[in-house]
């Protein structure tokens, strides 16, 4: 089970702290709170109510043995689910382990962004017989998704590599192209339910499909989700953290405090705070409430690595602008014991490191940055994993979806809509020539007309 640590957010600690009684807004009872929550019952906590999607995406387990490597298409809720589980559940050096080492699971690589670069070094390196591309897409229409997806066509095409064989795509169950080529060509499906969105799929077929290649122990990210729901849909202030999470962040946002820091000290659990930064960012970024008035609310979510973002960004966290809410995420048990060996005992400056755990160094800079912050008022948290595994790593991801959740229905806006990246969508189509754009391209060049570059 996950451990919370609130103490540097409160009064007690800090001057500027919150006073625990009134994390509360008056009128507001967390049972009002959390039943809006759940009713209805959003998308993301409703899959989690039968073994459904578990088993379709084990049908493929058989065939998936067939390929050496297993490419994600995807871009941000399609694309980074799959690098947090895949980096926090596979040792950080897996896409270089033997094929035995690797118990004959797939190496994985994601293809998100569209920079060429990176695209060539990910496609030239790999052996195409031995590949098969998840392209996936909830609206099947993303121009980075699709891009990469042709990209990776025209390669399998040239080696007269059969598209059904390769290929594997997951999307609507109705809309979008992609549906479409599948009927057409007998590409294999899977599918995105309606009522969950791109940055709370994870847990759907989007992120299940590429962790069970990799021998991910997707039964355990259930476990742990479920576990999870339960502790998280409590209403009592005093037993569900994600509640007094998201109440903490809340509060502070109404005092100022835009930013929202996690810092993992652990490598591996880095990319769960890129999914988070997303999660966050997206959902509670917006410019309407419920009803219609304007609010331009959000927090901005920042991911930091300790201890390496100490000698980067925490001068700046201790002693620039008090708008910052910092999430520590420690790790009690790294799957690998490493000691400083007994060298230079004799240099003073040297010797207190020696015999020492890097884990139990690691962990004292986390203390110690942690107090450091809140003895100069910035507020901050920690939670803790025990271990690494799928059960933890299950119910993290449902522990902020929940608590995304919760903030949104506080700050009264939509946390599953996400209108402000549409325009941008629209011009990227009418700059790139799609038919049915050229007004909006026509209209937005000439509001942009003023030029000043040097
Ligand atoms: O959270 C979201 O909805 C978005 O970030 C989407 O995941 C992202 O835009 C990709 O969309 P799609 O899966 O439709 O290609």
């Amino acid at each position: 089970m996950l451990k919370y640590d609130f103490s540097f957010a409160f009064k007690e600690t800090l001057e500027s702290g919150l006073i625990f009684d009134e994390l509360l807004e008056t009128g507001k009872s967390t049972s009002t709170i959390m039943e809006k929550v759940n009713s209805p019952e959003p998308g993301f906590l409703r899959i989690l109510g039968d073994d459904s999607i578990l088993d379709e995406v084990k049908t493929l387990e058989d065939w998936l043995e067939n390929f050496e490597n297993f490419v994600v298409i995807g871009i941000g809720g399609s694309a980074l689910g799959n690098q947090a589980l895949h980096s926090s559940l596979n040792p950080l050096n897996w896409n270089n382990l033997s094929r035995e080492k690797r118990m004959k699971k797939a190496r994985i690589f994601v293809l998100d962004n569209v920079d060429p670069d990176m695209v060539s070094s990910i496609l030239g390196e790999l052996d195409l017989k031995l590949t098969v591309f998840n392209v996936i897409s909830k609206s099947g229409t993303t121009a980075e998704c699709m891009s990469n997806y042709l990209i990776a066509r025209g390669l399998l095409d040239k080696l007269g590599l059969a598209a059904s064989e390769h290929f594997i795509f997951t999307t609507d169950s109705e809309k979008g192209v992609l549906r479409e080529i599948a009927d057409r060509e007998k590409i294999r499906t899977l599918t995105i339910p309606d009522d969950v969105g791109g940055r709370f799929s994870v847990l759907t077929s989007v992120g299940l499909l590429s962790a069970l290649a990799e021998g991910i122990d997707i039964d355990g990210l259930y476990e742990g989700a479920r576990f999870g729901r339960e502790r998280y849909l409590r209403d009592n202030v005093k037993s569900n953290p994600a509640l007094v999470n998201a109440l903490i962040h809340y509060a502070y946002m109404k005092k100022g405090y835009n930013i929202s820091v996690m810092m993992p000290y652990s490598n591996r659990l880095y990319t769960l705070a890129d999914w988070y930064r997303q999660l966050w960012a997206e959902s509670l970024g917006k410019k309407f409430d419920f009803n219609g008035r304007i609010v331009h609310t959000g927090q901005t979510p920042i991911k930091a690595l300790g201890a390496i973002d100490q000698h980067s960004q925490v001068q700046l966290y201790n002693e620039g602008p008090k708008d910052k809410v910092i999430t520590f995420i420690k790790l009690e048990d790294f799957g690998n014991q490493l000691t400083v060996p007994f060298i230079h005992s004799d240099v003073e400056a040297l010797s207190y490191l020696n015999g020492v755990e890097l884990a139990e160094l690691l962990n004292a800079e986390l203390r110690g940055t942690s107090i450091a912050l809140a003895s100069n008022g910035i507020p901050n948290l920690t939670i803790t994993f025990p271990q690494i595994d799928a059960f933890h790593v299950g119910e993290f991801i449902i522990s902020y979806e929940i608590q995304t959740a919760i903030a949104g229905s506080m700050l009264r806006i939509n946390p599953y809509d996400q209108p402000g990246v549409e325009l941008g969508k629209k011009l990227t189509y009418a700059f790139m020539g799609r038919r049915g754009y050229e007004e909006i391209r026509d209209r937005y060049e000439e509001k942009t007309s003023w030029r000043f570059e040097l």
